[in-house]
């Protein structure tokens, strides 16, 4: 068993050089929700000025989210909706809808997606931006979807006096949702909504 590839051009890499790859990238991959829990903390010590940090902001939407009997999909979306703060500020939501993607229905992903921009209603008039970007997405399937994941879920979670859970409530459903097969139709679902509120 060789523990590292014979190659220094790809072109040159045997079946062997492969086969061991895959089994090395699976191994990997398998570490892919606690990578992100662990990105998630380092959220804290980003973007000051609010009234609580990134983390705490990210907690207390998916904490809403659960409140509201939303499933495990819309919640780990909820968590992980601004993760792309870190690296992509210019773009967080279309970086948290691509590590979202794989795993989640595309509902989801979909309003990660496009939350940047529904967000504006809240504030682009403050900062000259258009509040109703928005509205070039009104024919979506999920236009309504993101209207409310921001109304009730993100636009809300900046009161550091809401009683919001810890990031170890969330764990073990991160660590679900991310140990899925990528891209199963079962949990992709195209065109299929799930509610955000349950009663
Ligand atoms: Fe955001
Ligand atoms: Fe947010």
């Amino acid at each position: 068993m060789i523990d590292r590839v014979s190659f220094t051009q790809m072109k040159d890499g045997t079946k062997e050089d492969y086969d061991f790859l895959t089994e090395h990238e699976t191994a990997y991959t398998k570490g892919t929700a606690d990578r992100l829990l662990t990105a998630l903390v380092s959220l804290d010590e980003s973007l000051s000025g609010y009234q609580i940090t990134r983390l705490g902001h990210s907690l207390q939407s998916a904490t809403r989210a659960e409140r509201d009997r939303a499933d495990t999909d819309w919640i780990v979306s909820a968590l992980l909706h601004d993760i792309g703060d870190i690296f992509a500020p210019y773009n967080h939501d279309e970086y948290a809808a691509t590590i979202l993607r794989p795993f989640v229905r595309e509902q989801c992903t979909w309003v990660v997606e496009k939350h940047g921009d529904f967000q504006l209603l809240y504030y682009g008039h403050h900062v000259g931006a258009d509040p109703h970007k928005r509205d070039a997405y009104r024919d979506s399937p999920y236009f309504d979807d993101c209207a409310q994941f921001c109304e009730r879920w993100d636009q809300a979670s900046f009161d550091p006096a809401y009683d919001t859970l810890p990031i170890e409530h969330f764990a073990d459903r991160v660590r679900a949702v991310f140990a899925r097969t990528p891209y199963d139709p079962a949990i992709i679902r195209p065109g299929a909504r799930e509610p955000l509120i349950s009663t």
